[in-house]
């Protein structure tokens, strides 16, 4: 299969992450300079696959200057799973499969294997084609670093960067205004983000899906605060926060997850503590911009090693990093387990010891 190798494919899919444009440039250089393949560029995700007339092969010109950039010089979407494609028709939405157009337009294309990158939704798209005989090797990506099979995804260290510095700002004005400042940050599963960047902050709270919390004991918090001469606090929620039952008034929080929780955590913080607080939602801002040094590296290291893997004829795998090595693992296990923040981790309970809650008992 190796020698057979001649042209490779390559698609960004879901949520973009700062490092997909560092992966794009690290699979064409290797793969066209070491081995001497052609890479088509497929647009939008799979979506590229059902409409293929804007994919292009991609040369070293194409992808100067990328490395430093965010988003994707591919596109991305996270609607698109050819599987089942929603589209409106006649003011209803209506699924249909478009896969064979996918798998034809992949020989037409020439395509011998493809590198996707991408988070659960993606992978888990890339694994049916590779079931059904496409070779494909992923690529795991998330801002969340929530997926099962690597310690880290890149994008999470340049969004941890972003948010301890919002932190960091937030930090000064809400000790100049004695405010508590409630700020909210990715992880639609996951806390990671909030944990990590509420350490690396020193914040006061910390909310994760993982730890389920009061308001009575996040207001405990900041009044302990207070009774020590600290009149303001920093709260982290993560947007996947599950909301406790009431709001420290005994009226009920929404039962669904909330949109945008932190509005939510930050009026009950004002109505129970009576203190002043304003609330910040970070939002994309964590997805924008310039990868870290580190986010960088790893998606070089991780572009790199699916192009190895390619010339292996290691496919429906996904590269990973362990420990201080990367590695690969079967796709089909890498999928459908997300990586939660353990409660009881040396992470959590280092916060813990220096005096941040996590709004359960103390
Ligand atoms: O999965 C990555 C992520 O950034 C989540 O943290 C967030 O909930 C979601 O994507 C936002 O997606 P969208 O770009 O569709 O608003």
């Amino acid at each position: 299969m190796a020698e057979a190798v001649r042209t490779i494919g390559i698609s960004t899919g879901g949520g973009d992450a700062p490092g997909l444009n560092a992966v794009i440039r690290a699979v064409v250089r290797c793969a066209t300079e070491r081995h001497g393949w052609q890479v088509m560029g497929i647009r939008n995700g799979f979506d590229g696959l059902i409409w293929p007339q804007l994919c292009c092969t991609l040369t070293r010109e194409d992808i100067r200057g990328i490395l430093p950039r965010g988003g994707t010089i591919l596109g991305t979407t996270n609607r698109g799973n050819p599987f089942r494609y929603a589209s409106e028709e006649d003011g209803a939405t209506v699924y249909r499969d478009y896969s064979l157009e996918c798998i034809g337009n992949w020989k037409r294309l020439g395509l011998d294997a493809m590198v996707v990158i991408g988070g659960d939704g993606t992978l888990a798209i890339a694994n049916e084609f590779q079931s059904r005989g496409l070779p494909v090797v992923a690529v795991p990506k998330t801002i969340d670093n929530d997926l099962s099979s690597t310690d880290v995804t890149f994008g999470f260290d340049t969004a941890i960067h972003v948010a301890t510095d919002a932190i960091d700002r937030l930090h000064t004005t809400a000790e100049s205004h004695q405010r508590v400042m409630v700020v909210e940050v990715m992880g639609r599963d996951a806390g990671w983000i909030a944990l990590h960047a509420g350490i690396a902050g020193g914040v006061h709270v910390i909310l994760i899906p993982e730890i389920p919390f009061t308001i009575e004991n996040v207001c405990a918090a900041i009044r302990r605060r207070d009774e020590i001469g600290r009149h303001f606090s920093l709260v982290v929620v993560a947007e996947g926060i599950r909301l406790p039952p009431a709001d420290g008034q005994g009226r009920p929080f929404p039962a669904t997850r909330a949109r945008n929780p932190a509005v939510l955590i930050g009026n009950a913080i004002g109505e129970v503590t009576g203190k002043d607080v304003r609330v910040t939602t970070l939002g994309h801002v964590q997805r924008g911009g310039s990868p870290s040094p580190f986010d960088r590296i790893l998606a070089t290291r991780f572009g790199v090693a699916a192009v190895e893997l390619i010339a292996r004829g290691e496919f429906g795998r996904m590269v990973c990093l362990r420990g201080t090595a990367i590695e690969s693992v079967p796709l089909a296990d890498a999928i459908g387990t997300c990586h939660l923040v353990d409660p009881s981790s040396d992470r959590v309970r280092a916060a813990r010891a220096v005096g941040i809650s996590f709004g359960d008992a103390p």
